[in-house]
């Protein structure tokens, strides 16, 4: 049996087209037209007046963060079930990060434990959707309005979901996206900060660019990043946008077909496809084995490598990573449901360039590996 890989992108539209464009006029730089289409382009799709092209999802938060003055002395609540980008964001702009464990059947941060670890120091709260369906925004925006937080929406799985019908990447103060190969639309490697605030655009515009000013280049009156995205990235971004709607429901259909697939395998947890509020788009199909199965997802990914299935673990929570703990955060901090799933959970593959028949020896490789 051939490999199957754990993602593989589509890129058979426009790309070559527009990438042909780039170098054939010589535009290979931040400063080329791809970026500023793409920004627009993309802002538009989610509802967003600004769009800021970065040069991956991690900065993006970086950016987010210290656009909004987050620094000494602040707290920023996030979830423990996430990527260390949220909590490193947060950690090298020098605030402290406080989490809340994560729902069991959507995996999403628990928007029930929010408002008890807010604080006179809470400054925002980093909202991330996790693997195919949003957080429940409404009581989030409430309680943030409440409390007068901040909101960095990090939307970078959720390109083209949407919460009530208004998009992901359009709530609160600033959204961040992921263009990695893994995600609904890539760019190699890419992300973007959202926002309606004008004022917040041109902060966040003038951090990825070094903090150049405009009167006088050289002077420097705060230190910024070089995070820009370049012309080659963004015009992959261009063409692959043009697809995401075809993108979206075919991971929607793969999504239906793995549940089908497997749910008559005892022991597996699968995620939920629907909520009040959306449709899972499954950016990852994320399996979590159940209490009676007597092996964890190492020794369940262990069984699928051996015959040639890419896996990918669930995330492993802030609240347990070493270099966290090392740094005095966390301390006496217990998240069980993250704790379980993280050691439990994984992924199987899951790229839009996936085939159905390739989808049907996963589900009867896995059938196995569970007898
Ligand atoms: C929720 C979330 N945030 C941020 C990132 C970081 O994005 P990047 O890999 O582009 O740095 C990822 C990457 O997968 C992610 O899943």
């Amino acid at each position: 049996m051939n490999p199957i890989p754990v993602n593989e992108p589509l890129l058979n539209g426009n790309e070559k087209k527009y990438l042909n464009e780039c170098i054939d006029t010589g535009w290979i730089s931040s400063e080329g037209p791809f970026v500023k289409q793409f920004e627009a382009q993309l802002a538009a799709q989610m509802g967003r007046k600004y769009g800021i092209a970065v040069s991956n999802g991690s900065v993006a938060l970086d950016a987010a963060v210290v656009a909004l003055k987050i620094g000494q002395g602040d707290e920023v609540i996030l979830p423990t079930f996430t990527i260390i980008s949220c909590a490193a964001a947060i950690v090298r702009a020098g605030a402290v990060p406080v989490v809340v464990d994560c729902d069991q059947d959507t995996w999403n941060m628990n928007v029930s434990q929010i408002e008890s670890k807010i604080t006179p120091r809470t400054k925002a709260i980093i909202v991330v959707h996790i693997y195919g369906l949003p957080v429940h925004m409404e009581p989030l925006l409430t309680l943030a309005d409440k409390h007068g937080l901040h909101i960095i929406e990090d939307s970078a799985e959720m390109h083209g979901q949407t919460y009530n019908g208004r998009p992901c990447g359009s709530f609160g103060a600033i959204s961040t996206l992921s263009f990695y190969p893994n995600k609904h639309i890539t760019t190699g490697e890419g992300g973007m900060l959202l926002t309606d605030n004008e004022h917040l655009a041109q902060r966040c515009s003038s951090l990825r660019n070094l903090c150049f000013q405009p009167q006088q280049r050289f002077v420097h009156e705060e230190l910024g990043w070089n995070f820009r995205m370049t012309n080659l990235q963004a015009a992959m971004g261009v063409a692959q946008l043009e697809r995401l709607d075809e993108f979206v429901e075919r991971k929607r259909c793969m999504g239906q077909r793995y549940t089908e697939l497997l749910s008559e395998i005892p022991g597996l947890q699968l995620p939920v496809p629907k909520t009040d509020y959306a449709t899972n788009i499954y950016w990852v199909y994320g399996i979590v084995l159940k209490e009676e199965v007597p092996f964890d997802a190492k020794e369940a990914m262990r069984r699928l490598a051996h015959f040639k299935i890419g896996t990918r673990p669930f995330f492993w929570p802030m609240h347990e990573q070493p270099i966290l703990q090392k740094m005095g955060f966390f301390d006496g901090v217990s998240c069980p449901v993250a704790e379980r799933i993280a050691r439990r959970g994984f992924y199987i593959p899951s790229g839009l360039a996936l085939t159905n028949e390739q989808m049907e020896q996963v589900a009867h490789i896995l059938r196995e590996i569970m007898a």
